[in-house]
């Protein structure tokens, strides 16, 4: 079912209208270049504030290589001209039963040497939206591109690690697991979990030492999208 390696999507450009109190504005979905790698950087910058580790900001090298080994994965979201999201994906091969990893060996630490065009499962290396971006609707409109990416390329998946941001101040009270199950129950909200459950997507299971991510205590939920295209097994 998976696109052959030789096969190559054509360059992704989806042009659409977000809404921003009530007024409309032009957002454009595409392929970020590497004209953008300022912008992106920048994105990150005002995304992920200490304590979170500056070294885990997107450097040049790491998304000249995104572009290079996986073009189509590497999108971006830009209203009225100005880069305001990213997102970051690779192609990996996924075994449920074997869900542990983290994300430093999933992702080559970012530089993707890890993307296999035979894989299975489109993984998410990162998502962001820039704070002046947020709450348009910029990271859905991106998650659903990588979704039509993993049926377009027949994957079985997107899947990727979401961090869990508002653990990390009760983790001496309660275990991740029983964090998540109170998130997906409404006992309590989490921005980044609540994000991907209105984006489609569902948990599979908590990872301990995925980042280094004070925030969530180095914890994630992995958390997928099925291609409803390819029979559930
Ligand atoms: C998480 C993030 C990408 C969300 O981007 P965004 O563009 O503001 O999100 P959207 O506007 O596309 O929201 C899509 C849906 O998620 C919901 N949502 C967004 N933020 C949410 C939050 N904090 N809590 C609960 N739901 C949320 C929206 O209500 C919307 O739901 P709807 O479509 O059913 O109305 C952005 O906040 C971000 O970049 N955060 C910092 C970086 C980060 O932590 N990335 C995740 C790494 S795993």
């Amino acid at each position: 079912m998976t696109m052959p390696e030789s096969l190559q999507l054509p360059a992704y450009e989806k042009h659409l209208y977000v809404f921003r109190d009530q007024r409309p504005e032009r957002l454009l979905v595409r392929n970020y270049a590497e004209s953008d790698i300022e912008a992106l950087i920048d994105i990150q910058r005002e995304c992920f504030p200490p304590p979170y580790p500056s070294e885990l900001w997107w450097n040049r090298e790491q998304l000249l290589r995104h572009m290079e080994l996986f073009p189509s994965g590497a999108l971006c979201a830009e209203i009225d001209g100005e880069l305001v999201g990213s997102l970051t994906t690779m192609i990996a091969s996924f075994d449920p039963n074997h869900a542990r990893h983290s994300w430093a060996e999933m992702t080559d630490n970012g530089y993707i040497g890890t993307h296999d065009p035979n894989g299975d499962t489109l993984y998410v290396v990162d998502i962001s939206v820039s704070p002046a971006g947020r709450g348009l609707g910029l990271g859905k409109q991106m998650l659903q591109a990588a979704y039509e990416l993993v049926v377009a390329l027949g994957l079985k998946r997107l899947l990727g690690g979401g961090r869990m941001p508002g653990y990390g101040a009760v983790r001496h009270e309660i275990s991740p697991e029983r964090y998540v199950e109170d998130v997906l129950h409404g006992r309590r909200r989490d921005p980044v979990i609540g994000f991907l459950l209105h984006c489609g997507r569902t948990p599979l299971a908590v990872v301990p030492d995925y980042l280094d991510d004070e925030e969530s205590a180095n914890h994630a939920l992995l958390m997928e999208w099925r291609n409803p295209l390819i029979p559930q097994k």
